[in-house]
């Protein structure tokens, strides 16, 4: 892991993404475009088998992951100033319809 993922670990707790947070306006707004459109590669909303193995990274290694990027997934969504709490909070709306 690299060192910036560790650092945003220390700042993502279950906390972070409160019970009632759908996140679904962020997801709609940044992360739909491809994970909602069958975007090459990027695991769609609604399909649990492309999610099941992410979720079972854990939340927090897999926003870490995101928010950082990863291989095809851009950093942030491909929005330089989205938050990491709108971040968790749009994959927890994703990973809640998907799992
Ligand atoms: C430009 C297209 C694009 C946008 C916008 C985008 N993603 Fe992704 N995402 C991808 C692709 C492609 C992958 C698959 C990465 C791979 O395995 O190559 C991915 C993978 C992921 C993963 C799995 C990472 C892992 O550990 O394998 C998460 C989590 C994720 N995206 C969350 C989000 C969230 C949340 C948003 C919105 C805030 C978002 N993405 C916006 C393209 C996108």
């Amino acid at each position: 892991m690299n060192p910036l993922a560790i650092c945003l670990l220390a700042g993502i707790t279950w906390a972070t993404v409160p019970a009632w947070a759908s996140g679904e306006s962020t997801y709609k707004a940044v992360c739909a475009s491809c994970h909602g459109q069958a975007f090459p590669k990027a695991p769609q909303l609604g399909n649990k088998a492309q999610w099941a193995p992410l979720i079972r990274e854990g939340q927090v290694t897999l926003t870490a992951h995101g928010y950082v990027g990863v291989r095809g997934m851009p950093a942030k969504g491909g929005q330089a100033d989205l938050t990491l709490e709108a971040f968790a909070e749009a994959l927890n709306h994703m990973v809640n319809q998907s799992g």
